[in-house]
């Protein structure tokens, strides 16, 4: 579905990712994992198309996307859940999840996602007039998860949905994760919580100084000498 080749790309003088290749199939959840500064975020913005590249190449569904930019992107069907969650925070919930779905013309659909969106998570639905730089942290991070929702993508990428979170809410927003996927939508996962995210996932890469260093299965990388040390804690 998602085909990257020898991607670099970075920002002024910074090289971020120094040719990178992956493959996402569909109806997989892959799990990015890597250190602080592994070019794990700019992975994400270079697919979305934030970031542009240098060279390398990015197909999705077969079609040349490299270079492509953000609305065309997501006309395709990648959504992107940002790092920070990045809700607009004078805008009020339902504003926040209408802006999701801008790219549609299928008006009454979008109105029947948005309830959909609401009677998942009810607490939206009680807070729909408020602004969202009201919510708590946990709730923006439901409200960022329906609005990339709403846009119906077949992709959809998620940039540290655990990060500030309490426990009973990263384990929420998990669920949530592997719900979207058991539902048919592929899923890209950054997460710094390596362990919850090789559980979860069918397939994962490593990425260290902005290369890929290492790829497989989930229970794979858990069993791998090199990542047990780095990243889950020996
Ligand atoms: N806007 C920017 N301008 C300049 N350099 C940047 C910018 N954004 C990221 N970088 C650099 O690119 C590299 C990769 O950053 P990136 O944000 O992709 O890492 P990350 O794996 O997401 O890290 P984290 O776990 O801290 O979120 C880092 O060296 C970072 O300093
Ligand atoms: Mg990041």
């Amino acid at each position: 579905m998602l085909e990257i080749r020898d991607l670099v790309c970075g920002y002024g003088g910074v090289t971020a990712l120094r040719g990178i290749s992956l493959d996402v199939k569909p109806g997989q959840l892959v799990a990015l994992i890597g250190a602080n500064g592994a070019g794990k975020s700019t992975t994400l913005r270079a697919i979305s198309g934030l970031v542009p590249p240098r060279s390398g190449s990015l197909f999705f569904d077969g079609k040349d996307m490299t270079g492509a930019r953000p609305p065309r992107v997501l006309a395709c069907g990648i959504a992107h859940c940002p790092e920070g969650r990045r809700v607009f925070p004078h805008m009020t919930v339902e504003e926040n999840l209408v802006m999701g779905g801008y790219l549609r013309a299928d008006t009454s659909e979008i109105a029947a996602d948005r309830d959909r969106i609401y009677a998942e998570f009810p607490r939206l639905a009680e807070r729909r007039r408020q602004a969202a730089g009201t919510l708590s942290g946990g709730e923006q991070q439901m409200l960022a998860i329906g609005r990339a929702l709403m846009s119906r993508p077949r992709l959809i990428m998620f940039d540290e949905p655990s990060l500030g979170l309490a426990p009973n809410i990263v384990e929420r927003t998990f669920a949530i994760i592997r719900r979207i996927r058991d539902a048919g939508t592929t899923v890209l996962l950054v997460e710094q919580n390596a362990f919850a995210a090789l559980e979860m996932c069918d397939h994962a890469y490593l990425l260290e100084g902005g290369r890929i260093v290492l790829s497989g299965r989930g229970p794979e990388l858990i069993e791998n000498t090199h990542v047990r040390k780095a990243y889950l804690g020996g």
